[in-house]
């Protein structure tokens, strides 16, 4: 299996290590969310606003189906959303037809590097600390992505560009 997607929750790093896991490989990066904004012409909030949590995980599991269609034979690499593991469908995909890798994060981590990043991700909104809302996040997804990752990464201290590094080592091995 020649094309990666890289899962994990908001914060871990997908679209960073991506960019340079992308370079290292030569492969081109496609970013589901961006994918899904370039289609719909709407950011990421607009999109909840109009049509909920439910509506953005179609057009997810569509968005993720058509680039699915359209690998050919140049690599890719897929920076997916937080919540791409939510929707069955979508898990089955990423286990059959990708190499799909984990960026576990620590809760500290992750609130670190979202602290100033909370705008533009609906599910990180409202009022209690941002803390709370990634513990739950984590609590209910992490079986998830373990389920749907054939290899976990740790990336608590680590450069993105470290974290790439090591990927393309395994790929290698
Ligand atoms: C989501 C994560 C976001 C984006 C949307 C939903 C989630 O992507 O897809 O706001 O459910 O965790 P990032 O993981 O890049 O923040």
């Amino acid at each position: 299996m020649r094309h990666v997607a890289l899962i994990g929750l908001p914060g871990c790093g997908k679209s960073s290590v991506g960019r340079h896991l992308a370079l290292a490989l030569h492969y081109t990066l496609v970013d589901l969310d961006l994918e899904i904004v370039h289609r719909t012409g709407k950011p990421i909030p607009e999109i909840f606003e109009e049509v909920g949590e439910s509506g953005f995980r179609e057009m997810e599991q569509s968005v993720l189906e058509s680039v699915h269609g359209y690998r050919n034979e140049q690599g890719i690499v897929l920076a997916t959303g937080g919540g791409v593991v939510v929707t069955e469908a979508c898990r089955e995909i990423l286990k059959s037809h990708w190499k799909t890798i984990y960026l576990e994060a620590t809760i500290p981590t992750l609130r670190y590097r979202l602290e100033a990043e909370r705008v533009g991700r609906p599910l990180l909104h409202g009022q209690d600390p941002l803390e709370d809302r990634l513990k739950r996040l984590l609590r209910e997804r992490e079986i998830l992505y373990q389920d749907t990752a054939h290899q976990t990464i740790q990336v608590d201290n680590k450069s993105p560009s470290e974290i790439a590094q090591a990927i393309v080592q395994s790929l290698l091995g």
